[in-house]
């Protein structure tokens, strides 16, 4: 896509790759972290909250013999990634299915890697539908096979605030709209902002629970995860 001007030619989801997402990155994090547990290569791989499906894309990219799924809730991501990142992998795109659907309900079928990137994972609110997902992807993956997760926090997250990030045609807003310290409930926004002074507010809005490193560390041992 071409120089962006102004938020009345701008693709959210474009803006959104371009400022947030680095999915070949992720890829090769992923994929070396596996050759070095396993002594072997990845071959497939589950992306969970997938919106458009840019990882599940950039994976099977890397070799003839890999394999893909991305589940999203979502259709319209979803679509956007049919067209901007399927289309384009000719041949490739036969091995990649980007499916509607709830990752508490995954597909019957084994991975080697499954990730759940950018945090998606606090959309679930409760201890009781946290650790539901982490059973339903521990029951999809192979024996040789790991759950790829990032977090997000630390004493700054938690203080309602906004960042800014310029890019060569436009700015990215991180807006910490609202953290309750006792419940954990959190909402952010993502906002866009043009070289024509023109703006795209709540582009994206996340209501989360703000989870801490050791409670998804709990979790996780406690419905079974290793290491
Ligand atoms: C933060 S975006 C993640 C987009 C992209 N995967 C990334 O890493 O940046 C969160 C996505 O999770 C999806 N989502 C939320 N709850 C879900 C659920 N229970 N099952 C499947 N997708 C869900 C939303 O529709 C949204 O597209």
């Amino acid at each position: 896509m071409g120089k962006i001007k102004a938020a009345k030619n701008a693709d959210r989801y474009d803006l959104y790759i371009k400022s947030v997402q680095d999915p070949d990155s992720e890829v090769k994090f992923v994929r070396r972290t596996f050759n070095k547990m396993f002594h072997k290569e990845p071959r497939t791989l589950r992306e969970d909250f997938c919106g458009t499906g840019a990882v599940a894309c950039s994976f099977v990219r890397t070799s003839p013999e890999n394999r893909a799924v991305g589940v999203d809730l979502d259709p319209v991501p979803l679509a956007w990634g049919r067209e901007h990142h399927l289309a384009p992998l000719g041949e490739a795109a036969s091995r990649v299915k980007l499916m509607e659907g709830d990752v508490l309900h995954p597909p019957d079928e084994k991975f080697d890697i499954v990730c759940a990137n950018n945090f998606s994972y606090f959309a679930f609110k409760t201890r009781e539908k946290l650790s539901s997902y982490f059973r339903a992807v521990h029951k999809t993956l192979n024996d040789e096979g790991f759950l790829y997760l990032d977090i997000y926090g630390g004493p700054e997250a938690m203080i309602p605030q906004l960042e800014e990030w310029e890019y060569d045609d436009f700015t990215y807003v991180w807006d910490q709209d609202f953290y309750d310290p006792v419940t954990g409930d959190y909402r952010c926004y993502i906002h866009f902002k043009f070289p024509d002074g023109s703006k795209m507010k709540k582009a994206f809005k996340y209501d989360w629970c703000l989870w801490n490193l050791v409670e998804v560390k709990d979790l996780l041992y406690e419905v079974g995860y290793r290491e």
